[in-house]
């Protein structure tokens, strides 16, 4: 062990008894090198971010751009940042009317917890209603309506008023009244293990949150910003959200969420308190410069119409009996075993030759692969057979 990796053990506080712990040296496209020179196929780019790849050289010249220009210059909302309002612009331009302004945080959980806010301040009612096995975050309201109570049972008690119904239940509906402020759905449920919501009980959904004006919230945090194949995960359904959350990729790297609505809905942050919410760093120039760049950049490219061939790829490669299902939306996919104990086997065995795999929160017998969406097809071939090699070692 190196001195680093004894202090990194030491020093940085740690959320588990096994880390990966692999010491990076630098990175590039589908690639991590370690100190050592060891080089591994990022097959989750850092947890469904990194979907253009490491170190995207568009990206990284916007970033170094704005660096030599200014970084932080006054807490979110007061002054007028191009790179802020460049990208609040363009992606009014790529959303429907009622999604045309956008509040940027810095992360995925604050993006929750502002919609939460917001949808809470709009209605004026409390109840959230949230689904099984869904993830929305870390901090105390973004757990309180998460959808597994082993990892939340510890932090009690966390916010009153919220309840989980059943993911692509119709019949669960009926628990969303005149009392609900929100909704909050992951269209494309993530930590879940790839659960993927069915047209119907979306429309059934949006129709029930109409009649009860309740907000729906889609958290497009994972399988938004091209993972699926498209921008948004609304585009593969026929209705519109009235908040949609963002973070992870949106950043192109670094670190941004935003919450997204109306400018009707999103003004009542504005008066009744004034302030009702607010940010030191959300919409950073330097983030939001990245965001731009990365937005444009999967726009410009055709890499979001690669997206299901390049899953397609996936599945033709994987092929074993140890294999009991695979799941997934363009190139956010689970590949399901019988347990953790085989699960996590495999995953080492990938890690300790080249291929950085993972488990699902919710899914533990589930094999992550979110790889960058502008992976290689030698890299998928290539990544395939050291998986199925590590099966077949274990099996
Ligand atoms: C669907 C979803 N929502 C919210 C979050 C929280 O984002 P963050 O970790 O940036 O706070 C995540 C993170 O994995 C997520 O997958």
């Amino acid at each position: 062990m190196t001195g680093r990796s004894a202090n990194f053990l030491r020093h940085v506080a740690q959320t588990s008894d096994a880390p990966i712990s692999i010491e990076v040296d630098r990175v590039e496209g589908s690639y991590i090198y370690d100190k050592e020179g060891k080089e591994y196929l990022d097959l989750i780019a850092g947890i469904s971010v990194a979907n253009l790849g490491h170190a995207n050289p568009k990206v990284q010249k916007a970033i170094t751009d704005q660096l030599e220009n200014y970084s932080h210059v006054m807490v979110y909302g007061e002054f007028i940042l191009e790179p802020q309002v460049d990208l609040a612009t363009r992606l009014a331009q790529l959303l429907p009317d009622k999604l045309d302004t956008t509040y940027f945080v810095n992360s995925g959980s604050e993006a929750v917890e502002g919609a939460l806010k917001l949808a809470k301040r709009y209605t004026g009612r409390a109840e959230i209603i949230s689904f099984n096995n869904a993830y929305h975050g870390s901090t105390h309201g973004a757990l309180s309506i998460m959808g597994n109570d082993f990892y939340k049972s510890a932090f009690t008690p966390l916010l009153p008023d919220t309840r989980i119904i059943e993911f692509n239940s119709k019949n669960d509906l009926k628990e969303i009244t005149e009392k609900t402020a929100a909704v909050i759905i992951e269209p494309v449920q993530g930590e879940a293990g790839v659960r993927i919501a069915d047209n119907e009980f979306l429309d059934a959904l949006r129709a029930k949150c109409d009649a009860t004006k309740t907000l729906l919230i889609f958290d497009d945090i994972q399988a938004g910003m091209g993972r699926t194949g498209k921008l948004f995960t609304f585009e593969h359904y026929d209705i519109i959200p009235d908040i949609i959350t963002l973070a992870k990729a949106f950043g192109g790297g670094l670190p941004l969420g935003a919450f997204i609505s109306s400018n009707k809905i999103m003004s009542c942050l504005q008066k009744d308190p004034p302030l009702g919410h607010i940010t030191t760093f959300g919409g950073n120039p330097l983030s939001c410069a990245a965001g731009l760049a990365f937005v444009n950049e999967l726009l410009d490219t055709a890499i979001m119409d690669g997206v299901a061939g390049k899953a397609q790829l996936f599945e033709d490669n994987l092929n074993h009996p140890a294999i009991k299902e695979i799941r997934n939306k363009g190139l956010l996919m689970a590949v399901e075993f019988d347990s953790f104990e085989f699960n996590k086997k495999v995953i080492d065995e990938c890690i300790a030759n080249g291929v950085i795999v993972d488990w699902f929160l919710f899914a533990d017998s589930s094999l992550r692969i979110s790889p960058p969406l502008n992976i290689s097809d030698e890299d998928i071939t290539k990544a395939c057979e050291i998986l199925s090699n590590a099966i077949e070692n274990i099996n």
